[in-house]
């Protein structure tokens, strides 16, 4: 979560608002691909009833470990297929993460899940930013090419350690090559701290406003609330 500076915690809060905060009514709040519960906390320390899901268990156990009274709770599932008895009245994917499923079919089935576990006049929310503004193509069809010496011209730089600064002593450096008939991003990243480095990879999948619509509309929801800053994009959908 390095370089997210709770920027939206105010955004789902106030969409989460029409949301009931007792904790007697049931969970009013899910949100899908929760991590460390970075968001989940946010929310029921604020007096929401919350449920996070997220597939990862080392991710889960680090959220269940931050202190908490009766909410939030975690769950693990995968967000493109589970099946939980509550109906919210908010159900969202935070901070790209829905990106993290690489076709419009994952990314539909995840919506069309969501949707159906609304309570009647219950919101969807997604945000979904696109990674490949003013990028070029990459090297994509040369697996190993991103691992030459020199990298080529069309590889954007999305970070540095100088650019992209530091948080908790850990450093991210990184940089995104683009298949940009695909709409995915191989995103490498370098995290290093005292004496140590991690590299690892990942795929992500641009999204803007005009193809989340897209994915609404096959899901069976209608974008109600929009909020759009450069290339990332915030959105609440009813079915
Ligand atoms: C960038 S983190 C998001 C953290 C959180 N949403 C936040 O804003 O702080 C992405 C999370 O998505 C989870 N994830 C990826 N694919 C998933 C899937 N198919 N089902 C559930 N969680 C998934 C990962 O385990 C990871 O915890």
């Amino acid at each position: 979560m390095l370089h997210r500076a709770d920027q939206d915690v105010a955004w789902w809060l106030e969409a989460a608002g029409g949301a009931t905060r007792s904790d007697h009514a049931g969970a009013a709040v899910l949100e899908l691909a929760c991590g460390t519960g970075r968001l989940t906390h946010a929310l029921a320390g604020a007096g929401l009833a919350v449920v996070g899901l997220d597939n990862d268990q080392v991710m889960l156990a680090a959220a269940a470990h931050r202190p908490r009274r009766t909410w939030p709770i975690f769950v693990a599932g995968d967000m493109r297929r589970f099946a939980l008895h509550h109906r919210f009245a908010l159900v969202f994917v935070g901070y790209n993460s829905l990106q993290l499923l690489t076709t419009p079919s994952e990314m539909t089935a995840c919506l069309r899940l969501a949707r159906e576990h609304l309570v009647p006049g219950g919101r969807v929310g997604v945000e979904v930013s696109d990674f490949q503004i003013g990028g070029a193509d990459g090297p994509h069809n040369e697996p190993d090419a991103h691992d030459a010496p020199d990298a080529p011209d069309n590889q954007d730089n999305v970070g540095n350690p100088e650019l992209l600064g530091d948080a908790e002593g850990i450093r991210l450096a990184g940089s995104l090559v683009h298949d940009l008939g695909a709409r995915t991003s191989r995103y490498r990243r370098h995290f290093s701290g005292e004496g140590w480095t991690v590299a690892d990879e990942i795929v992500v999948r641009s999204l803007d406003r005009p193809e989340l619509e897209g994915l609404f509309r096959a899901a069976g929801l209608t974008g109600v609330k929009w909020w759009v800053d450069g290339a990332t994009v915030r959105a609440l959908a009813a079915p």
